[in-house]
């Protein structure tokens, strides 16, 4: 190395020691320039800095995502109407969006003239509205599918281009034995005063293949628990019609009040429920000597039952 430099010295100084003035002058005042210039650049990414962070904190906008399936059923959408109405009063000044997550009620709903995001649209919507701080409120029944898919894509927005600040997810309305219980109850509340104690009450949840769908058994449980006469059955899981069928049967009931134990009165409960088809369980129950008589009210319908999912956003948003 020493050899090197030395070579080198003598190749770019054949002058050996002398050093020329002019050139010295030369460097100090380059030198001078850089120092300027840094100082300066310092200075100048210093003054952007706080700037940027006293523009990030006028920034900061906080808002809340309501997510559910959808439904396409205009009488339906009275439960939505009724949880946004709800949500508006407890969470003032707070601007509240929704998304469907369901692809084909959302085509639906276009044709109409109706265009509403999915959850990863909206996110990114909001993304690009400025805000940085977002509570999103699962309003699904129990922690199946949807919800998880939903708690994929609020993980992806935590990060990257698209990261906000601070977002956070509610649980959906069954996330505790405390929940089945607030939730059975307020249902209960709303069967008809006409209802006489030797009268069924029968609710219809969804019901799912995901190990989440126990939660249906528990409700099943807990309504039982609560009133002799009241059962739940799912359209797609347990416990099943025929179970509830079995149980009617085993009580002598003659006459039954059907009630959806889900978000919306939708396409389940007006034909699956309460529909006149040979399968629909308001058929089945009748062919086996039971009266029927549906309420289509969804769940987002009833005060005490939003309450409960209200409650869960607000342990999210006090989380941003
Ligand atoms: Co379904």
């Amino acid at each position: 190395m020493e050899r090197l430099y030395a070579r080198r010295e003598k190749k770019y100084t054949p002058s050996g020691n002398h050093v020329n003035p002019e050139r010295t002058t030369k460097a100090r005042q380059w030198v001078t320039g850089l120092l300027i210039v840094t100082l300066v650049a310092s200075l100048t990414s210093q003054t952007t800095a706080k700037e940027h962070a006293h523009m990030d904190k006028q920034k900061d906008k906080t808002g809340i995502l309501l997510v559910t399936f959808g439904t396409s059923n205009a009488q339906a959408r009275k439960a939505f109407d009724n949880i946004d109405r709800m949500a508006e009063k407890r969470f003032q000044d707070t601007e509240i969006r929704w998304a469907y997550t369901s692809h084909m009620i959302r085509k639906m709903l276009a044709k109409e003239g109706k265009n509403i995001n999915s959850p990863v649209t909206a996110l990114a919507k909001m993304h690009d509205d400025g805000f940085t701080h977002v509570a999103v409120q699962s309003l699904h029944v129990i922690a199946g599918e949807e919800y998880n898919q939903l708690k994929d894509t609020v993980q992806a927005f935590r990060r990257g281009p698209f990261g906000f600040k601070q977002l956070t997810l509610g649980k959906p309305l069954l996330s505790s034995y405390e929940d089945v219980r607030e939730v059975s109850k307020a249902m209960l509340a709303q069967v008809p005063e006409q209802r006489s104690e030797d009268e069924a009450v029968i609710f219809m949840g969804h019901g799912t293949h995901h190990p989440a769908g126990l939660s249906y058994v528990a409700v099943s449980s807990v309504l039982n628990d609560m009133d002799n006469n009241a059962f739940l059955g799912s359209v797609e899981g347990h416990p099943t019609l025929d179970r509830v069928l079995n149980e009617c049967k085993s009580a002598g009931v003659e006459q039954a009040w059907l009630m959806p134990f889900m978000s919306v009165a939708g396409d389940h409960a007006r034909n699956d429920m309460a529909g006149d088809s040979e399968d629909s369980w308001k058929s089945v129950l009748e062919k086996n000597g039971i009266a029927c008589e549906s309420i289509l009210k969804g769940m987002g319908e009833y005060d005490d039952v939003v309450k409960v999912w209200l409650d869960h956003l607000e342990e999210a948003f006090s989380e941003l």
